[in-house]
């Protein structure tokens, strides 16, 4: 069932853990066909079952490169691929994932060269409202937009740097970050206009999360584009509001897609999320 004009559809009646090949197939295009978002409902995956359903999609941050540092903390003990999402504190005080996290638009890791491909989100346990998280299609953003404004932006390249995100949202504090979120290693830049290598569609690829500048302009030039960009991109046309039930699995494609997590409840809310990494995005 599609779930908005822009993007996602609702998959239903179907058991992840035994699902053949024809089946992962018809998920997949599914998925690539509501422009890179899916919500697949009632499924019970344990950190395992979650990692090799996930593994399909393509190698995994974790495992086959690293979460940056700052992430290392919230991963689920015993299992590197699993970044737990979380305001729930243990008994004894301690954090059982990244509280806040992703509470600004943006698009999975889009500070590595090689960034977010597919994110995988498993909700075991929700606010009975609140905490729904927003996707803003970043394909129908790109459409929506002139064709003079379409040819202004091909050839053009940003810079993402994960301090952007550290410095500006708010929801990181000092002793949440590490050096290497500073040192260059989580800063790679990017064409502002990539083609999606499975539906051959142009997608907008900056976010106000990551994206530091369009390289080759002043600062008040870029930082004017941008605010632009960034009013366009997550105009209310392009979005889907997730509202969350336990159970859900939510599977978006970090290259057609931005979101943000709102911040508007107190209860407990524990995701597991697994991130499968993308090849370098190429121009459109
Ligand atoms: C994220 O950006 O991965 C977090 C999304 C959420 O908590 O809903």
């Amino acid at each position: 069932m599609p779930l908005s004009p822009a993007l996602g559809v609702e998959i239903s009646a179907v058991d992840l853990c035994a699902l053949d090949e024809a089946g992962f197939a018809e998920i997949r295009s599914l998925w690539n066909g509501a422009n890179g978002l899916a919500v697949i409902r009632d499924q019970q995956l344990s950190p395992e079952a979650q990692t090799s359903f996930s593994r399909r999609f393509g190698p995994l941050f974790g495992e086959d490169d690293h979460f940056q540092n700052s992430v290392q903390p919230y991963l689920l003990p015993g299992h590197p691929t699993i970044y737990r999402v979380s305001n729930k504190k243990s008994a004894a005080g301690e954090s059982m994932g990244r509280a806040r996290a992703g509470s600004y638009w943006h698009s999975d890791v889009s500070f590595r060269a090689k960034p977010a491909m597919a994110s995988l989100l498993h909700a075991i346990e929700v606010p009975e409202y609140g905490g729904d998280t927003l996707f803003a299609s970043q394909i129908a953003a790109y459409a929506a937009l002139s064709p003079a404004m379409q040819q202004l932006l091909a050839p053009l390249n940003a810079v993402h740097d994960f301090r952007v995100a550290a410095q500006t949202s708010g929801s990181y504090k000092t002793s949440d970050l590490d050096a290497d979120d500073f040192d260059g290693t989580n800063r790679a830049e990017h064409p502002v206009v990539i083609a999606h290598p499975e539906s051959g569609h142009s997608a907008l690829f900056v976010n106000p999360g990551f994206t530091s500048h369009l390289s080759g302009f002043d600062p008040e030039e870029s930082a004017a584009l941008l605010d632009y960009l960034y009013r366009h991109i997550t105009r209310v046309e392009f979005v889907y509001r997730h509202r969350w039930r336990a159970g859900d699995l939510v599977i978006w494609d970090n290259r057609a897609t931005n979101h943000l997590a709102v911040q508007d409840y107190s209860a407990d809310r524990y995701l597991h999320r697994s991130t499968v990494i993308a090849q370098p995005p190429a121009r459109a």
